[in-house]
């Protein structure tokens, strides 16, 4: 028996196996190198062997690395005061991934507007959404290719168009307790809210008093050129939901509930055994130390830019490219249907460069936050290549 089938077969492998890495490289078996253009989709922010997060992972070694959460964790306050600071003013639950994070925030509003609003548990979510695997997740996911034989799913979820505000007013009443969205959507192949949408969805929430959750679990993190993707626009949100680049590789997700309302949740009512513990605390802190130290906001918006200048030149070029979407690092180019996105990530990787693909048929590009000018212009030259022998 392989030992491969010692594993369940979720997950349609690419036959590469990763062993050493360093700063935005990756190195097989072999010592081939690859130049990560995803950071394990969008999770390593800081790539590998960061000397700050290598650092502070030696220290961890002897300090308490897990408490429950019946006691005090100081990392944890000093984690959530941090994120208070760099956003809005909210107070945090902390959990493993961004499933749970949307988990969390699902039975928050449902329970905020059985105490304090409506009673109302409808839950609206966009069409090609993406929220995560988990039950509840997954039913706010406005995918059918992911629920499809999951069923029963959890009620209460009704889903209209992505940046169409007329369907979404015609779903809003009393009975909506919250919208669920991504700022730009991910897996749904990069797609970026317009500013008119996002700021329409806010108005239709303080109209309809529905509680507004962002799912910033891939866009939050400093990933768009802000800490938060919201930033970009001029809004504020009631939920925020974090994960993948919180903790630069170490798992921990995030709900960032505004802090008027934090009793909607009361003790007892949720709860993670390993969420928030002070090992992965002191990584995230890490992490923000270095967003602030290394200026990764500006550079997310600088190398942004350059890549997608450098995706507009590739579109201009080759016929089967579209004209590529997104915001700061977080960056989609889609291709003709002629041309399978997962065939050219296939390539890109033969050819040391590791991509992956979004949406319908789009390549997605979420590299390290710490790419430098040079490695954008050889992921770009790279890709020109593989695309020429197309
Ligand atoms: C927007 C968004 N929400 C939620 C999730 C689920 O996160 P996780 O895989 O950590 O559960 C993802 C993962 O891709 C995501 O992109």
């Amino acid at each position: 028996m392989a030992e491969q089938d010692c594993l369940l077969p979720v997950y349609d492998r690419l036959p590469v196996s990763f062993e050493r890495a360093e700063g935005c490289y990756l190195y097989d078996e072999d010592d081939n190198r690859y130049l990560d253009g995803l950071a394990g989709i969008a999770v390593n922010l800081l790539g590998y062997r960061h000397p700050r997060l290598v650092d502070r992972l030696r220290r961890s070694a002897t300090d308490v690395h897990h408490v429950s959460n019946l006691f005090q964790i100081k990392e944890q306050e000093e984690l959530a005061r941090r994120l208070s600071e760099i956003g809005f003013e909210s107070a945090a639950f902390f959990c493993n991934s961004g499933a749970e994070a949307n988990e969390a925030a699902i039975k928050f509003a449902r329970r905020y507007s059985g105490r304090f609003g409506s009673g109302g548990k409808k839950i609206i979510s966009f069409e090609n959404s993406f929220h995560g695997r988990t039950l509840g997740a997954l039913s706010a996911t406005g995918q059918k290719k992911y629920q499809k034989g999951f069923s029963p799913l959890v009620e209460g979820f009704v889903y209209t168009p992505y940046n169409d505000l007329a369907a979404l007013e015609e779903e809003m009443d009393d009975q909506i307790c919250a919208v669920i969205m991504e700022p730009v959507q991910g897996e749904g192949g990069v797609l970026p809210a317009s500013a008119e949408f996002f700021a329409g969805v806010r108005r239709l929430c303080n109209k309809y008093e529905a509680l507004l959750i962002l799912d910033e679990v891939q866009t939050g993190m400093a990933r768009t050129g802000e800490y938060f993707c919201y930033q970009n626009y001029d809004l504020e949100p009631d939920l925020v939901t974090l994960a993948k680049g919180l903790g630069g590789g170490y798992p921990i997700g995030a709900l960032l509930v505004e802090r008027s309302l934090r009793e909607g949740l009361q003790a007892g009512e949720h709860a993670s055994t390993f969420g928030g513990n002070p090992f992965v605390c002191r990584m995230a802190l890490t992490v923000l130390d270095v967003i602030e130290q290394e200026q990764l906001l500006a550079s997310a918006r600088a190398r942004g830019e350059q890549l997608q200048t450098g995706l507009q030149e590739l579109a201009q070029k080759y016929k089967f490219v579209d004209e590529p979407r997104g915001v700061g690092l977080m960056r989609a180019l889609p291709l003709a249907d002629q041309i399978e996105a997962s065939e050219l990530m296939r390539s890109a990787l033969d050819a040391g460069l590791v991509v992956g693909v979004a949406g319908e048929n789009a390549l997605r590009f979420v590299p390290p936050l710490i790419i430098t000018e040079q490695e954008v212009e050889e992921l770009l030259s790279i890709l020109d290549k593989v695309l020429q022998e197309n």
